[in-house]
């Protein structure tokens, strides 16, 4: 950067401090987590050097995005760009097939299993259009919109789960019981196979009509396309819930300790230097340096024509938290990254974009507790959530929260207006 000559701590484009535009142009992605494992090639020092991993689909296509926007193989075009924030937002925008002809890649593509090409040849597209919303404001219990909310629930779904959605309506998602501070929304793709019996779609509005926390786009509900409920979900949050501090994503089989889990944010917004350290906040159960999965029946099944080399760190898709911050700088940056069809993989690849790694807490169960520990209820105290519960389990848990923690007082109001 030293050659450009910039006084990059003067010079803002738009409101926004020029090291950062520079941070999210210069930021080159390669296969990651490939460091410092000897059982892998090194990373290529250089942008010229080979690639060790062209050879795999997602690599290659990645590899071409990232070399039409290499500052140094265009130095003009990426310099332009640096200095008209119309020009780079367009770019950021660019659809990735104008960038990257899948035709000249496709080599690999009939190595791939059914479910992947059909993966591979949707995989470009991303604008689905939205089906149902909460109604243009950030989730249910966003009554007020002066306050600043402290967490909204986003809450991964499908159309037949209705039963999963209310018992968690009634226990740990509950809206409003911290003076409103708790919001919730549930993200849903369209159901492949609908029943002839029963029109899911009508059923779906009257729930929103009623309890208007839903947020469904159209595009098959499917394992694989997950990962567009994170990019979708981005984008209308950087549209509709400027003030919201934290975000909880996760499954709608799970139990979240709600009021351990609103302590612990609190108690991170009142650290100091928390306005510096919350625009990299992500907290979960992180996975380091793994490997694809290679078993063939396996629903996380990433054969080697796909995908070569580890995983970045990641937090399990089960339940993680983020903030806020966290989430617009994902919705930018993901605009540069090609979907990847293992949802919380793709953010992790994101994170590594933006240069954070995600930190680990033990109270993040995304793999249930010790069998002997799961059957007693106090376990569940200190915990923040765990991994897969039913709708009974969840109303018999947290009746048991209840009964056992002392009523929450909401006190993080002056420390959220501080920021
Ligand atoms: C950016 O634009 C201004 C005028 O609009 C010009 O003076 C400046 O040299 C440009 N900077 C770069 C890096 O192109
Ligand atoms: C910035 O880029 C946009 C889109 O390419 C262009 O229309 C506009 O004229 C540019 N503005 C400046 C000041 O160069
Ligand atoms: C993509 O690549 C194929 C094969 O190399 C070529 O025939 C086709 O014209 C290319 N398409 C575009 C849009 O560049
Ligand atoms: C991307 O661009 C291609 C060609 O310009 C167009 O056919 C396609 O519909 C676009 N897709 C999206 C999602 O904008
Ligand atoms: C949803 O997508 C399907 C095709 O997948 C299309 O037939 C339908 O018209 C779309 N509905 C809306 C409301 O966009
Ligand atoms: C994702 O959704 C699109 C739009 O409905 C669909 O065409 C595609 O088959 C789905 N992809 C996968 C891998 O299920």
């Amino acid at each position: 950067m030293h050659g450009l000559g910039l006084h990059t701590n003067k010079i803002k484009v738009k409101n926004i401090p020029l090291l950062v535009w520079l941070t999210l142009i210069y930021v080159h992605f390669v296969a990651p987590g490939i460091l410092n494992n000897k059982n892998f090639a090194p990373l290529p020092t250089s942008f010229w050097a080979l690639h060790p991993y062209e050879d795999a689909f997602w690599n290659r296509v990645q590899l071409a995005h990232d070399r039409y926007f290499n500052p140094i193989l265009h130095p003009k075009y990426t310099k332009r760009a640096m200095n008209n924030s119309t020009l780079y937002e367009s770019l950021l925008k660019q659809n990735f097939s104008d960038v990257t002809n899948l035709t000249s890649i496709r080599r690999n593509f009939d190595k791939l299993p059914q479910q992947m090409q059909d993966f591979v040849r949707h995989m470009q597209r991303r604008d689905y259009p939205t089906l149902l919303r909460p109604d243009g404001v950030c989730g249910a219990g966003a009554k007020d919109e002066k306050e600043p909310t402290l967490l909204l629930l986003a809450i991964k779904t499908t159309e037949l789960n209705f039963k999963n959605r209310q018992a968690i309506r009634r226990t740990w998602g509950q809206v409003g019981w911290v003076a409103g501070y708790v919001r919730r929304v549930f993200l849903l793709g369209k159901e492949s196979h609908e029943e002839p019996s029963v029109d899911s779609s009508k059923l779906l509005q009257l729930e929103n009509d009623h309890y208007g926390d839903i947020l469904q786009w159209n595009f098959t509900d499917t394992f694989f396309n997950l990962t567009l409920k994170d990019v979708l979900f981005w984008s209308w949050f950087s549209d509709f819930c400027g003030q919201t501090r934290f975000i909880f994503k996760g499954d709608d089989d799970i139990f979240v300790n709600t009021p351990n889990m609103v302590t612990y944010l609190q108690h991170q917004l009142m650290k100091p230097r928390a306005h510096k350290t919350m625009k990299d906040f992500m907290v979960g159960d992180v996975i380091r340096e793994a490997m694809p999965n290679r078993v063939s029946d396996s629903k996380y099944f990433i054969p080697d024509a796909f995908y070569r080399g580890l995983y970045p760190a990641y937090a399990g898709g089960g339940g993680v938290v983020y903030s806020g911050l966290l989430a617009k700088r994902l919705h930018s940056v993901s605009k540069g990254v090609h979907l990847f069809p293992i949802d919380d993989v793709y953010v992790g690849m994101c994170m590594m974009r933006l240069k954070i790694t995600p930190v680990h807490h033990p109270g993040f169960f995304t793999f249930d507790l010790p069998q002997k520990d799961a059957e007693q209820l106090c376990s569940y105290h200190n915990i923040l959530l765990v991994h897969r519960r039913s709708p009974d389990q969840l109303v018999k848990l947290w009746a048991g929260t209840l009964s056992t923690q002392s009523p929450l007082i909401y006190s993080g109001k002056m420390s959220l207006q501080s920021l």
